[in-house]
C-alpha cells in the first residue's frame, strides 16, 4: 500500500495500491485505457459530455436495478424514497440524547447509531437487512431475505413500524413481500453505510473541529478528498464514440470523481483539506465536484444524507470526541464504498 498525505494533518491516508496508481498516473488526465474493454475518465469536460449523453440505464442504478429479474417501477422507487425519508426526517427530530457513546472504532459505531436512530424498534428479521457483514456476499443478503419473508405472518399481524417496514408487511403474497424485502434492504442499508462512510471520512481528515467550521463545509471538503461513491461506471453504448472517438463501441466506461476532485487544474492546492475553501461557493456550480452523481441524475438520497452527518458531527463536538492521537494511519480498502476503514474515537 502505499501513503498519501492527508494536508495540514499529521496524519496518513493509506490508499489500496489499485487506488494509489489510479491518484499518481492518471490525476489531471482527461481519457486512460484501464483494460481492453475499459476506459477511465477524469477530465471534467468530457466527462459532462459522456453523462449528458445519455440516463443511465436500469444494470447502472444500484439501489433500483431489477430485483431477480423483476423491474422496478419508476413509481415503486418513488415510493420507496418517499417511506426512508419519512422514516429519516422522523429520526431527525429526536433530541441527540444523553446517553449516546460514540467512542470505539468508526465507521462501525456510527453505522449501528444509524441503524438504532432511524430503524432502531423495527424486528430484528428487518434490522438484521442492514447489518455490515451482509455486504459480504450477496448470497448472504438473499438468505436473509428469503428467512425473514419466510418467517413473517400474514399480512397485518405484526405493527408496522417504520414506513418501509409498512410496506413489506403490507403485501399480499409471498413474491411480493420477498421484493418488498429486498428492496428495504436496497433502500435501508445505504443510509447506515454511507452516511458512516463519510463522517468517519470526514473526521479522519479533520485535523481538529474547530468550532467556527461549519458541518456543511467539512463534509463538502470530505466529499471532495474521500468520495464515498468514488467512480461512475457506465456500461459500453453507441452514444460514447460519438462524443469521444478513443471510446469504442465495446468500451466500458468509469469516470473517476476522485481524480476530478484532486485535479490540480480545477483545485487550489489540491491534496489540502480546507473546510472554508466551500464558504460562500454553491457545490452544485463547481466544475468536475460530483459526489452525489451527475446534474442529470443526481443521487435521491442526498438530502438525508447530509443533515444525518451532521447530527453525527454535532454529537462529536459536543462530546469531545477525537481521532486517537496514536492512531497516525488510515487504510482506505479497494471498494465500491470508499471509507478510511477502522478509525479509533476516544474522548479528548
Ligand atoms: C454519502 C452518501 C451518498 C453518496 C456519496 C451517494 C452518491 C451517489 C451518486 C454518485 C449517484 C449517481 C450514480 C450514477 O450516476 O451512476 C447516486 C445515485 C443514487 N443514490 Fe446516492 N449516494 C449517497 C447516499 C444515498 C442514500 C442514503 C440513498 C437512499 C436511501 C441513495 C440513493 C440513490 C439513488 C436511488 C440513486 C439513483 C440511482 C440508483 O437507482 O441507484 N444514495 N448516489
Amino acid at each position: 500500500m502505499a501513503v498519501s498525505s492527508t494536508g495540514r494533518s499529521a496524519r496518513a491516508t493509506v490508499f489500496a495500491p489499485r487506488i494509489d496508481e489510479l491518484l499518481r498516473k492518471y490525476r489531471g488526465a482527461d481519457l486512460f485505457r484501464l483494460e481492453d474493454d475499459t476506459v477511465g475518465v477524469a477530465g471534467v469536460d468530457l466527462m459532462d459530455s459522456l453523462l449528458r449523453s445519455r440516463p443511465a440505464n436500469t444494470e447502472e442504478r444500484p439501489t433500483f436495478k431489477p430485483v431477480q429479474g423483476r423491474p422496478v417501477t419508476r413509481p415503486d422507487a418513488a415510493a420507496l424514497m418517499q417511506a426512508v425519508s419519512a422514516d429519516v426526517r422522523a429520526a431527525l427530530k429526536k433530541p441527540l440524547g444523553d446517553d449516546v457513546d460514540l467512542t470505539g472504532r468508526w465507521p462501525h459505531v456510527a453505522h449501528v447509531y444509524l441503524r438504532d436512530l432511524v430503524f432502531g424498534r423495527e424486528s430484528f428479521r428487518f434490522r438484521v437487512l442492514v447489518d455490515r457483514r451482509l455486504e459480504l456476499t450477496p448470497k448472504l443478503t438473499w438468505m436473509a431475505v428469503a428467512a425473514g419473508t419466510a418467517m413473517l405472518g400474514k399480512p397485518g399481524s405484526e405493527i408496522p413500524l417504520s414506513n418501509l417496514a409498512a410496506r413489506v408487511l403490507n403485501a399480499e403474497t409471498y413474491d411480493d413481500r420477498r421484493y418488498a424485502m429486498y428492496l428495504y434492504r436496497r433502500v435501508a442499508a445505504p443510509v447506515c453505510f454511507t452516511v458512516s462512510a463519510l463522517v468517519t471520512n470526514a473526521l479522519w481528515l479533520s485535523p481538529d473541529l474547530d468550532e467556527s467550521v461549519p458541518n456543511r463545509d467539512i463534509l463538502l471538503e470530505a466529499l471532495r478528498l474521500l468520495p464515498p461513491s468514488w467512480n461512475i461506471l457506465r456500461m459500453a453504448s453507441p452514444e460514447y464514440p460519438v462524443v469521444d472517438d478513443r471510446i469504442g463501441v465495446r468500451d466500458d466506461v468509469l469516470m473517476f470523481p476522485l481524480l476530478s476532485h484532486r485535479d490540480p487544474r480545477l483545485w487550489e492546492d489540491p491534496d489540502a483539506f480546507r473546510p472554508e475553501r466551500w464558504t460562500g461557493l454553491d457545490p452544485d456550480e463547481q466544475p468536475g465536484y460530483l459526489p452525489f452523481g451527475h446534474a442529470n441524475e443526481r443521487c435521491w438520497g442526498r438530502h438525508m444524507v447530509m443533515p444525518l452527518a451532521e447530527r453525527l458531527l454535532d454529537i462529536v463536538r459536543r462530546d469531545g470526541l477525537v481521532v486517537n492521537p496514536e492512531q497516525t494511519v488510515g487504510k482506505v480498502e479497494l471498494d465500491g464504498l470508499l471509507e478510511v476503514a477502522g478509525v479509533r474515537m476516544v474522548r479528548r
